[in-house]
C-alpha cells in the first residue's frame, strides 16, 4: 500500500535521514520506532508531502505521490496524524471533527462518519460542543485521531500519540489505535514508548540517526538483545 524508498533528506547541510526504505501492506500495523531526534517525524513529513526531500520517492496505492501536495495525499486516502496534536483549540470539539472531513469523498460522508467516530470515542459527543483546549491529555488525543479518521482513510499515520500521556491514557489509546486496524484501517504507527508499541504491532521498524538499523515482526524485535538493551531497560 506505502512504498518508500531511499529517502534521504537534509535540513540545510545536516542530513537527517539516511537511505530509508518502508513498505506497508493493505492491514497491517507497522510501528516506526526510535529515540529523540531519530528522524522519525521528518520521515512522515517527507511522505505526506509536507518537507521536501533530497532522493527517494514513496508511492502509495501503487502511484507515486512525490510531486503531490499535501492535500492531493489527504485525498487519495492518506491521513497524517501529527506530533503534538496540533488542533485548532479556539474551536469546539465537533467543529475541530468537521475540519478533518474536508476532502471531498468525506465531506458528503460527514455526518455518518461523526456518529463512527462518536461510536469509538464517546468522550467526544460529551464533549462535542467545548473548545478543544479545554480537553485533557488524552483526550485531546483522541480527538486529534478522530479529526484525522473523518478524513475516511485508507492509511493513517499517527505521530507519538502516547507522548506525555498517563500509563492509563496511553493503555486505552493503544487499545483503540489496535481496533482501528481490526475494523481495516492501515495503521503507521510512530512512537517511543516501544515495548508498547511492540506489543500491539504487526511489524516494526527502528530509525536511528535517520537509518533503519532494524526491521522485523514484532515478536522478533521484541526478542532483540539490541532492542532490549537500548528501549526496554533490560
Ligand atoms: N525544522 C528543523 N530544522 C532543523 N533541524 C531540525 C528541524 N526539525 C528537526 N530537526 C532535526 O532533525 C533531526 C530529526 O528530527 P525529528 O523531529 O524528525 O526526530 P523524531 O525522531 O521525530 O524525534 P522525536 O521523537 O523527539 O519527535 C533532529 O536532530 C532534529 O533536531
Ligand atoms: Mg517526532
Amino acid at each position: 500500500m506505502l512504498k518508500v524508498e531511499n529517502i534521504q533528506a537534509f535540513y540545510g547541510k545536516i542530513q537527517v535521514l539516511r537511505d530509508v526504505n518502508l513498505d506497508i501492506n493493505q492491514g497491517e500495523l507497522v510501528a516506526l520506532v526510535g529515540a529523540n531526534g531519530a528522524g522519525k517525524t521528518t520521515l512522515l513529513n517527507t511522505i505526506s508531502g509536507l518537507m521536501p526531500k533530497a532522493s527517494g520517492s514513496v508511492k502509495f496505492l501503487e502511484k507515486s505521490i512525490d510531486n503531490l501536495l499535501p492535500s492531493q495525499i489527504v485525498e487519495m486516502g492518506f491521513s497524517h496524524i501529527p506530533e503534538g496534536r496540533k488542533l485548532f483549540s479556539g474551536m469546539s470539539v465537533r467543529e475541530n471533527l468537521e475540519m478533518g472531513a474536508y476532502p471531498k469523498r468525506a465531506w458528503k460522508k460527514r455526518e455518518e462518519t461523526l456518529r463512527e467516530i462518536y461510536n469509538l470515542f464517546p468522550i467526544l459527543e460529551e464533549r462535542s460542543a467545548q473548545f478543544a483546549s479545554t480537553l485533557s491529555g488524552g483526550q485531546q488525543q483522541m480527538l486529534a485521531m478522530g479529526r484525522g479518521l473523518m478524513s475516511k482513510p485508507r492509511l493513517c499515520a499517527i505521530d507519538e500519540p502516547s507522548n506525555g500521556l498517563a500509563p492509563m491514557a496511553v493503555l486505552e489509546l493503544f487499545k483503540i489505535i489496535s481496533s482501528l486496524r481490526d475494523q481495516g484501517v492501515t495503521v503507521l504507527l510512530i512512537e517511543q514508548n516501544v515495548k508498547q508499541t511492540l506489543e500491539i504491532a504487526d511489524r516494526a521498524y527502528v530509525l536511528e540517526n535517520g537509518r533503519v538499523v532494524l526491521e522485523g515482526s514484532s515478536g522478533e524485535l521484541l526478542e532483540s538483545d539490541h532492542i532490549r538493551k537500548a528501549y526496554m531497560g533490560l
